[in-house]
């Protein structure tokens, strides 16, 4: 289009407004952005882990040393309202360049936002590319909860993790769960190293000249932005397929494959038993990454391929694969619904234990009500903080009542429906909202609709949205 008011005419392009700042998450308020929904990322990433070069005598010795991130996103987006700005979400870095269709675009920068302004408004419904070129050092970004996300520099190389707003460290866009897309992520590396992100690799291709490494992944499922990862380093890769056929790309830190070994050698079994009980696997490969033990503090369900700082146990792998049926595939529409992530995946370890000799789900319960479950009382008491469905503040929406209460209310629906209905009842949650978003509210809809006959009063009051212990389990 030519003229934003030409192209725009009538009232809604005489209309055309700034794209909110945020999406009205009620614990992030400034994640995401209103105005637009991103359908596709396509980023193109070279990392240098140590920027000196002997040839290069210009830059000083602080500035050699420092890790650098050049890199190129094309944003394709589909306008919901008429636009004369919008905003990406993106934090640090360098901005170098940005287009909105080819077209050179203004921009301005005040902490998470970036603010862009295309040379003519956007129309209604109109999809539109934005290309911005940026480069610097990545941050590390600390949650509200003390944890560290974003990008994590490592031993060998990097990694980027992006729980709840970390993604906006090493890529623009719009960092909330609610927009999910389609991703082709690129890396180029030194030669010698390696990088493994989400989806499948299309390609790997090392240029003499360059003595560098190109990485092509394709993510053709959708993806919510925090579950978007690239972990570069030296890394033991094992290429297999499951019995059914899926793709498994395992990619291990050299120094914990001995740890690592047996554990991994589980992972096929895990997606068989998942995919028994949670229904068809939403993606189209599998697999892990396991880093060093402290390269991050936490595992991560990173699409298609769980993180994990360190080998994990069993139940640690069975709670994040579990993740890419609930929270990859049925992901929260806002950072409050959290429990329906860490809910479901906390629960699920509990089913892998009752189905292989371990506590059944049932002792489980009953040891956190007695309060016997943690080693020390106080987290014992902390599982009845707050309600699983309104965590406190976005300091807590990873504490206990999320994840074991979460679990708890699952069972709850468990007890009342019965084993068959209530695996009817989670397949097909991640059946009716495969590859979307959803909400308590259309959780507790859903059971009520498929148990007419049955009466949730209690658990929703009590045990979803009640403050303190319920009197009785
Ligand atoms: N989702 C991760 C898990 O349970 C844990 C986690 C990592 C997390 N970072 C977070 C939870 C930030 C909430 C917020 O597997
Ligand atoms: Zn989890």
């Amino acid at each position: 289009m030519t003229l934003g008011l030409t192209a725009c005419s009538g009232p809604s392009g005489v209309h055309a407004t700034s794209g909110s700042a945020g999406v009205g998450d009620p614990y992030f308020p400034k994640s995401g952005n209103g105005g637009y929904d991103v359908t596709h990322y396509d980023l193109t990433l070279a990392y240098t882990p140590d920027a000196s070069d002997a040839s290069d005598t210009s830059k000083t010795r602080d500035s050699a040393a420092a890790p650098t991130l050049t890199a190129t996103a094309t944003i394709t987006a589909r306008a919901t309202t008429p636009l004369s700005t919008f905003d990406l979400d993106f934090q640090g870095m360098k901005v170098n360049s940005l287009t909105v269709d080819g077209k050179k675009a203004s921009w301005t920068r005040g902490g998470q936002e970036l603010k862009v302004r295309p040379p003519a408004a956007l129309r209604k419904g109109r999809t539109f590319k934005t290309t911005v070129r940026y480069s610097g050092t990545p941050e590390t970004i600390t949650d509200p909860d003390g944890s560290d996300e974003g990008w994590l520099p490592t031993a060998d190389g990097a990694l980027a993790l992006g729980e709840p707003t970390g993604s906006m460290a090493w890529f623009p866009g719009n960092d909330h769960p609610s927009d999910k897309a389609t991703y082709d992520i690129t890396i180029t590396v030194p030669k010698g190293l390696q990088a493994v992100s989400n989806g499948e690799l299309r390609s790997e291709t090392t240029t003499g000249t360059a003595r560098a490494t190109t990485y092509s992944w394709h993510t053709p499922q959708p993806m919510a932005t925090y579950l978007a990862t690239v972990a570069i380093g030296h890394y033991d890769i094992t290429r297999t397929t499951t019995r059914s056929g899926l793709p498994v790309y395992v990619a291990v830190d050299p120094q914990e494959a001995a740890a690592s070994r047996k554990v991994l050698a589980e992972l096929p079994e895990i997606m068989e038993w998942e995919e028994y009980n949670f229904g068809p696997y939403p993606f189209s490969s599998t697999g892990a990454i396991v880093d060093r033990g402290g390269d991050a503090g936490y595992a991560l369900e990173t699409q298609n391929r769980p993180f994990f700082p360190g080998a994990p146990d069993t139940a640690t792998l069975v709670h994040e694969l579990a993740h890419q049926w609930y929270g990859d595939s049925v992901t929260p529409k806002s950072w409050r619904d959290m429990w329906l992530n860490e809910g479901f995946a906390t629960y699920a370890e509990w089913l892998w234990a009752e189905d292989h000799d371990g506590d059944t789900a049932q002792q489980t319960f009953d040891a956190l009500y007695k309060g016997t479950y943690f080693d020390d009382k106080a987290d014992d008491d902390a599982v009845w903080a707050f309600p699983p469905a309104t965590p406190t503040s976005a300091a807590h929406i990873s504490d206990s009542p999320v994840y074991e209460r979460g679990a708890m209310v699952l069972h709850k629906i468990r007890l009342t429906v019965g084993d068959a209905r209530f695996y009817d009842i989670i397949q097909g949650w991640a059946a009716t909202h495969r590859h979307g978003n959803a909400n308590t509210a259309d959780f507790t809809a859903y059971v009520e609709k498929m148990a007419p006959a049955k009466d949730f009063t209690e658990i929703w009051k009590n045990w979803l949205y009640g403050h303190g212990k319920p009197a009785r389990p």
